[in-house]
C-alpha cells in the first residue's frame, strides 16, 4: 500500500514537473537576463553618424587620444565603437568569410583593442544576423559561435548586432532567435561584451530583449541630424523631438543593465556630418537633445568627429551634472509629469532622494515655466533648494511654486532637493 502511494506521489510531482516545462517552453522568458554589464547606461563614441563606412585605425587612434586629451575619457565616455565599415567584404557570408579590412585597419582589430585598453577605454564592433549588414558587408548569420569568439579573443568589449531593419514582418520566435543566438554566443565567452539589439525599434524589442540579455535597444529608426524636421525626412529619420515621443510609454522596459537607446547623439554634427542626412541644429538645440537624452537614460554614444569638437558642444557633452543624471545607479528614467504640448516637464528620482526637472520649451517663443513639485510631480515637497545644472549656480531655497524663463527649443534643468 505505501509502495502505491509512493509511486502516485511520485508521479504526480512528475506531471506536475512536465507540465511546468511544457509552460516555460510555450511562453517565453521574461525575466531579464544580465552580463552585469550596462549598470549604467554605456558611454562613449560611435563611428557612423559621422564617417559612415569611411572608418580606418588612424580615426580610430586619433578619436581615443582626443577622448583622454579633451577630458571625454575622464568624464565617462570610454567605448568607442566601429560601427559598420571595418570588414573586408561587400555580399553574402555565404560567399565570404568575416574579416577586418587590412587596408583600413593594417594592424587590425586586437591593436586597437589593445591601444584602447592601455588608455583605459574599451573598443566596440558591429556586425549583424543576415547573409549582409546594413552598409551590404558580410554578417554573421549561422557564424554566430565563430564570430563571438573571433570578437573576444581580439578583446572587443562592445558588439552593435543590427537586423537593419530586417525581419519587420517575421513572427517574435524568429527576430528573437536571431538576437538569442548571437547572445547565447557572446556569453559563452569569457570576456564580458555589452549587447547593443539595432532592430528599428519594431517588434516591440524592449518587451523580449532584457530576458535575452540584450545591454539596449534601438527604440525608432535612425537620428537624423536635426532638432524638429516637418514629418520623417526620407520617410525614415527621426529627429530628436520625434525620438523623444517615440519614448513616451516604454520608460518601464529600461532599467540597469537594459536601457532603451535613443540612437547615436548628434552634437556637434553641426550639418557637416559625412553620413547623416539632415541640416544640423543650434548650439541650444543640441544642448537640449543632450540633456534630453541623460534624462531619459538613453546611451550617451558621441557621433561627431571628437578631434575636432567645436568648444561650445565638448562643454555640452562634457557637463558631469548633466552626465551624473544619466549614471544615477537608480536608473530610474525620467517621466513627463507635465505636457501642455509646446511646454513640457520631464522629472528623474535619482538615488540619493534629490529630483532632476527638465523644462522643455518646443514652441517659437521665450515662454516662462513654473512647477511646484506638490501640484505637478505628487510628490511631498514644499520647500527646496534649486541648483541650475547648466549655469552650475545653486539658486537658493523656494517654497511651492518655481519659475524660469526657457528659451525657444531650450531646456532648463534643475536639480531640486528637499
Ligand atoms: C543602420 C543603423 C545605423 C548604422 C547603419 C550601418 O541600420 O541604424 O545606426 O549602424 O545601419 O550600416
Amino acid at each position: 500500500m505505501r509502495t502505491r502511494i509512493t509511486l502516485l506521489l511520485l508521479a504526480a510531482l512528475l506531471g506536475a514537473a512536465a507540465s511546468a516545462r511544457a509552460q516555460s517552453a510555450s511562453q517565453p522568458e521574461t525575466r531579464p537576463r544580465s552580463n552585469g554589464l550596462a549598470l549604467t547606461p554605456p558611454m562613449g563614441w560611435s563611428s557612423w553618424n559621422q564617417f559612415g563606412d569611411d572608418i580606418n585605425e588612424a580615426i580610430v587612434t586619433g578619436t581615443i587620444d582626443a577622448m583622454v586629451a579633451n577630458g571625454m575619457r575622464d568624464v565617462g565616455y570610454v567605448f568607442v565603437n566601429l560601427d559598420d565599415g571595418w570588414q573586408r567584404y561587400k555580399g553574402s557570408r555565404k560567399a565570404h568569410p568575416l574579416e577586418y579590412d587590412p587596408v583600413k585597419f593594417p594592424r587590425g582589430i586586437a591593436y586597437l583593442a589593445e591601444y584602447a585598453h592601455a588608455r583605459g577605454m574599451k573598443l566596440g564592433i558591429y556586425s549583424g544576423p543576415g547573409e549582409t549588414t546594413c552598409a551590404g558587408y558580410t554578417g554573421s548569420i549561422g557564424n554566430e559561435v565563430r564570430d563571438a569568439a573571433m570578437f573576444a579573443s581580439w578583446g572587443i568589449d562592445h558588439l552593435k548586432y543590427d537586423s537593419c531593419c530586417s525581419h519587420k514582418n517575421a513572427p517574435p520566435p524568429v527576430v528573437q532567435k536571431i538576437f538569442r543566438d548571437m547572445s547565447n554566443a557572446l556569453l559563452a565567452q569569457k570576456r564580458g561584451v555589452v549587447l547593443h539589439a539595432c532592430h528599428c525599434g519594431w517588434a516591440n524589442i524592449w518587451e523580449w530583449a532584457p530576458a535575452l540579455g540584450v545591454n539596449h535597444w534601438r527604440i525608432g529608426q535612425d537620428i537624423s541630424d536635426d532638432f524638429n524636421y516637418p514629418g520623417n525626412r526620407e520617410g525614415y529619420y527621426f529627429d530628436v523631438l520625434d525620438m523623444l515621443d517615440r519614448g513616451v510609454g516604454l520608460e518601464k522596459y529600461s532599467a540597469p543593465g537594459h536601457w532603451n537607446d535613443y540612437d547615436m547623439l548628434i552634437v556637434g554634427l553641426n550639418g557637416k556630418s559625412g553620413e547623416l542626412v539632415g541640416t544640423g541644429a543650434s548650439n541650444i538645440e543640441y544642448r537640449t537633445h543632450f540633456s534630453l537624452w541623460a534624462m531619459v537614460d538613453s546611451p550617451l554614444l558621441v557621433g561627431a568627429d571628437v578631434r575636432h569638437l567645436d568648444a561650445y558642444s565638448l562643454e555640452t557633452l562634457t557637463n558631469k551634472e548633466i552626465i551624473a543624471l544619466n549614471q544615477d545607479k537608480a536608473g530610474s528614467i525620467a517621466r513627463r509629469a507635465v505636457d501642455n504640448g509646446e511646454l513640457q516637464i520631464f522629472v528623474k528620482e535619482l538615488a540619493d532622494g534629490a529630483v532632476a526637472v527638465l523644462l522643455l520649451n518646443r514652441g517659437a517663443a521665450t515662454a516662462n515655466m513654473s512647477f511646484s513639485p506638490r501640484r505637478d510631480f505628487a510628490m511631498p515637497i514644499d520647500r527646496y533648494s534649486v541648483r541650475d545644472l547648466w549655469a552650475h549656480r545653486d539658486l537658493g531655497v523656494h517654497d511651492g511654486v518655481f519659475t524660469a524663463e526657457v528659451q525657444s527649443h531650450e531646456a532648463r534643468v534643475f536639480l531640486i532637493r528637499r
